[in-house]
């Protein structure tokens, strides 16, 4: 399921010329260019809970702590949060492992608090959304100890129980993307379950109506508490052939020592859509967005989740974008392309809590701040949605463990060495220099990056050349320009192996973004007349990148953002 990006491991002018495009700084009121269901101009921002912020010192973050720092993610530039799971869970899979999903884990607070964080949230103007895991439950799960307990219990046909091929043999050869077979023995039944995670993770069975019901239920529940929406989890695991296929078996050997599968049979298949359409309607009816957790592999997949009618999923999420894993101007373009001829609203992702943080992921060791600000200067000002990740923005590197009794997610244990598993890109948030980064006064659950000393909150904030400064810029700019709001996106010099440059252009305003990808100097030339143009006024720049009439120079990975001129 992850297509995990493990790889290798300025100073900023901002011309403060961004009334000229009739931006404010202190974000205001969103620019409505067209009529824009909100979360098409809105910036959405991860939120991992176990490690935003701990008001109550016990190394581990909570809602208390998600509330406290409103203000800094309203001044930052976010208008939705989405909470990873938050629910009742054993932690196998830290929260992606549900046991009740109407209720609030005491780790992260009381369904109280919850209410407390969406009233002030709400107050800021930033919309709360949360995480929905339709796949599977909890092994603790009540309804899942129920299935368990006979072959006749009223929750039987909750999950995916089989018989096995013969004795210790599974159902088939489907494997558990967490290593192993998909197939748990219940000894106390006879049967087979079916986990296409953890074995602490059993798969719902959602041909079966009450199973839909119940869940369509659990998103009403939120919604009548005011959440806006929800990312969902692992959507394209939720069915699985009923005839059980084995699935074809490729070459080789993955990092848990399994054989390679093509998931043909228990991945994205057709009837998935038939559920999204009703969770779509359900949500058209609070005025919801569903984001969907969504590894596409091609523009066509991707179509699909937004469904026929656009009536499936307004935001699943590309992918596609993280599998660019170097700084080439032409693979960002080809992929930018794609999206943008696909049928629905783009979504830009670079980070996220099961992959490789983009830092790393760009960064070449020596230019990671001023590489951060260049994707910042990238996906901010794409035509789309950003979801950013919490730490992305004050440049937080993905530190994962030294040793394998240091690890924390199962994956990581089981993969040693190969598979390091996500604890590198799920450490504390770096709010200060202070004792654990000011994220707990406890000891935190995953070490502290040495890193905060450098890249934190507070620090970041006074220096206006830091990562921080930079996205709060970037941010300030798309939230009232209407020609990164609305325009078209227009590739210009592509042939440029070098440097992506493109147009964003609404009506008779446009803004020209100009992303240098390489560790030289460079300069430009844009034919901008045929676009009716005559030169470009920087708006947004790092170092001593500038523009002369029609021509920009760029310090090595320099970014100009400027508005166009007639
Ligand atoms: C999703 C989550 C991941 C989790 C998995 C199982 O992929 O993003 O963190 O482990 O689902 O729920």
């Amino acid at each position: 399921m992850f297509d995990r990006k493990r790889i290798g491991t300025c100073a900023i002018t901002v011309l403060w010329l961004l009334c000229l495009a009739g931006c404010s700084h202190t974000p205001a009121k969103t620019a409505q260019a067209e009529e824009h269901p909100w979360w098409q101009h809105a910036v959405f921002y991860e939120i991992y809970p176990r490690s935003f912020a701990d008001s109550n010192n016990d190394g581990v973050g909570d809602l208390n702590g998600i509330a406290s720092k409103l203000d800094y993610l309203k001044e930052l530039g976010v208008d939705a949060i989405w909470i990873t799971p938050c629910f009742p869970s054993p932690q196998v899979d830290f929260g992606y492992d549900v046991s009740d999903y109407e209720n609030i884990d005491p780790m992260y607070g009381t369904l109280a608090d919850f209410d407390h964080l969406a009233k002030e949230a709400n107050q800021r103007g930033i919309h709360v959304i949360l995480d929905f895991v339709p796949n599977h439950t909890s092994d603790q799960h009540p309804w899942f100890l129920d299935s368990e307990s006979s072959r006749t219990s009223a929750h039987r046909d909750w999950y995916i129980w089989r018989d096995g091929k013969g004795p210790g043999q599974p159902p088939n050869n489907w494997l558990s993307t967490f290593g192993g077979s998909a197939w748990t023995y219940n000894p106390k039944t006879g049967q087979y379950y079916y986990h296409y995670f953890y074995p602490q993770q059993p798969d719902l069975n959602w041909r079966n109506p009450a199973v839909k019901d119940a869940m369509f239920d659990v998103t009403r529940f939120w919604y009548k508490r005011g959440v806006a929406g929800f990312r969902l989890d692992a959507v394209d695991a939720l069915f699985e052939d009923p005839n059980l296929h084995d699935n074809p078996v490729l070459p080789g050997k993955n990092a848990f020592g399994d054989p390679i599968e093509q998931n043909k049979y228990n991945d994205k298949l057709p009837e998935v859509h038939d559920v999204l359409r009703g969770l779509r309607k359900v949500a058209d009816q609070y005025n919801a967005v569903l984001i969907g957790e969504t590894w596409t592999d091609n523009i066509e997949q991707l179509n699909r989740y937004y469904g026929h009618d656009n009536d499936e999923l307004q935001l699943p999420m590309d992918f596609l974008f993280t599998t660019v894993n170097r700084l080439s101007p032409a693979a960002f373009r080809k992929q930018i392309a794609a999206v943008n001829s696909a049928s629905g609203w783009p979504t830009f992702v670079i980070s996220n809590h099961d992959i490789v943080r983009s830092y790393d992921r760009y960064g070449d060791g020596q230019h990671n701040d001023q590489i951060a600000k260049l994707m910042a200067g990238l996906y901010l000002t794409l035509r789309g949605t950003p979801i950013m990740y919490y730490g992305e923005e004050i440049g937080m590197k993905t530190t994962p463990p030294t040793r394998r009794d240091e690890v924390q997610d199962p994956i990581g244990r089981r993969g040693w060495p190969r598979e390091k598993g996500r604890d590198g890109e799920r450490t504390p948030m770096q709010w200060d220099e202070s004792v654990n980064a000011g994220f707990s006064r406890a000891k935190p659950w995953l070490p502290v990056p040495p890193t905060y000393k450098t890249h934190n909150v507070a620090d970041e904030l006074k220096d206006p050349d830091s990562v921080l400064s930079f996205y709060k810029q970037v941010l300030a700019l798309r939230r009232t320009n209407e020609a990164l709001l609305d325009g078209s996106y227009i590739p210009l010099n592509e042939d440029d192996p070098n440097v992506l440059s493109y147009m964003r252009l609404y009506k008779d305003q446009a803004v020209l973004v100009v992303l240098n990808m390489s560790g030289a100097e460079q300069k430009v030339t844009f034919e901008l007349g045929s676009h009716g143009f005559s030169s470009a006024t920087g708006l947004i720049t790092t170092g001593n990148s500038a523009a002369t009439g029609s021509v920009v120079t760029l310090e090595p990975f320099g970014v100009f953002i400027g508005q166009l001129v007639k």
